[in-house]
């Protein structure tokens, strides 16, 4: 069984020597003219970028952690309209359900994911899929994307099912400038790689390669999500907007495994250029992190100002401190903060889906989407 919130065990090897010549020769999108001629793909002719072995062929897997969180994905197949919102439209209407600030809080909760989710999807799809030349990793990315897909759905659903608006919610990312400020500091890293010309293969082209897996798989995914999975996850806690709180869950569930991924790539591409793991590069990652962690401690403080019952501001910039310094530790990193506790101990609780009945007890999960077809 995977365990959602720590890396995968994940099998490391040394590669052959990297030989940098002929690199720009191979055709690492794979959609080049077919070569007649080449031969059989062996496993150590893989690799995670500037492959030069042809990049359509899945079988034989060097990279089984990959291959294992594509089938750990499918089997945590969920559909957000699956899950009951009559609670939460009762609660959102009332009038006295729901303190003002607490909605503020719920508001841009779901402003801040409503665009991040296509932001990370456009990045999969746009800049990191291009230049990942492993089928076996792509076999996830493609995962990956649909997931990031249905989670998109769901703030379309909950929006639709609250009776939000619309155009408040899908345009907080660029009207909320805590917000946008965490957008913008992603998107600089992602503008890199979206340039048609740009392609992997020199050391600086590579380290940018990296510093946006970090920008969206350690820090948008694997950080700021945190908190915000953490915020909705407390209100359910209190039995407040639990349809949402359990949607969070297997969103939740959904971008532990792509963390976890995240981390396993940019760790195999260092196991296998160690010539880009430079001290100078490791300080500019840990620099990513702090930074990003005071976009976060922003936003929290924009959020909620006043902070309500077992959550504030205070308490949601020192998890980020407990998660930085953890991301660190998963990329073989030093801390960048003070040793601190985990103020939120029960979210490793809500990360254990494995459960006869989920964290909020409002459905019985262990889901999997297993009814078989029939032809008949
Ligand atoms: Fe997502
Ligand atoms: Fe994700």
């Amino acid at each position: 069984m995977l365990d959602w919130s720590e890396p995968s065990a994940s099998p490391r090897q040394a590669p052959p020597p990297f030989v940098a010549q002929s690199v720009t020769q191979a055709d690492h999108a794979g959609l080049r003219t077919i070569d007649r001629s080449g031969g059989r793909v062996s496993v150590d002719d893989k690799r995670m970028i500037n492959c030069r072995a042809d990049v359509n062929q899945l079988l034989p897997l060097k990279y089984k952690w990959a291959w294992e969180k594509y089938l750990a994905g499918c089997n945590n197949h969920w559909m957000p309209t699956e899950v009951s919102m009559q609670a939460d439209i009762a609660l959102w209407k009332s009038r006295d359900g729901l303190t003002e600030d607490e909605r503020r809080a719920i508001k841009r909760n779901l402003g801040f994911f409503a665009a991040s989710e296509s932001l990370v999807a456009n990045n999969i799809v746009l800049a990191i899929y291009r230049h990942l030349t492993n089928p076996e990793c792509r076999q996830y990315l493609l995962r990956q994307a649909f997931e990031e897909a249905v989670h998109t759905h769901t703030f379309q659903y909950i929006v639709e099912s609250l009776g939000l608006d619309e155009g408040e919610l899908f345009n907080m990312y660029r009207e909320v400038p805590s917000i946008t400020d965490k957008a913008a500091w992603a998107l600089k890293h992602t503008q890199h790689l979206d340039d048609p010309d740009f392609k992997t293969g020199t050391p600086e082209a590579d380290q940018t390669f990296l510093r946006d897996l970090v920008a969206f798989y350690v820090i948008f995914e694997g950080m700021w999500f945190y908190t915000g999975f953490a915020q909705i996850l407390s209100l359910g806690r209190r039995n407040k907007m639990v349809g949402i709180a359990e949607q969070y869950q297997y969103i939740l569930r959904d971008e532990s495994i792509h963390l976890n991924f995240g981390i396993d790539v940019i760790n195999q591409i260092k196991i296998e250029n160690p010539h880009l793991w430079t001290k100078a590069f490791q300080d500019e990652v840990r620099a990513m992190v702090h930074e990003a962690a005071e976009l976060e401690a922003a936003y929290g403080r924009d959020t909620m100002p006043r902070g309500f019952l077992g959550l504030n501001a205070a308490l949601c910039e020192s998890y980020m401190h407990f998660i930085a310094n953890r991301r660190c530790a998963q990329l073989g990193l030093a801390r960048v903060f003070e040793e601190t506790e985990n103020p939120f101990p029960w979210m490793s609780e809500a990360m254990d889906l494995k459960k006869e009945k989920n964290f909020f007890e409002t459905r019985v999960i262990e889901y999997q989407n297993g009814r078989a077809l029939s032809w008949e």
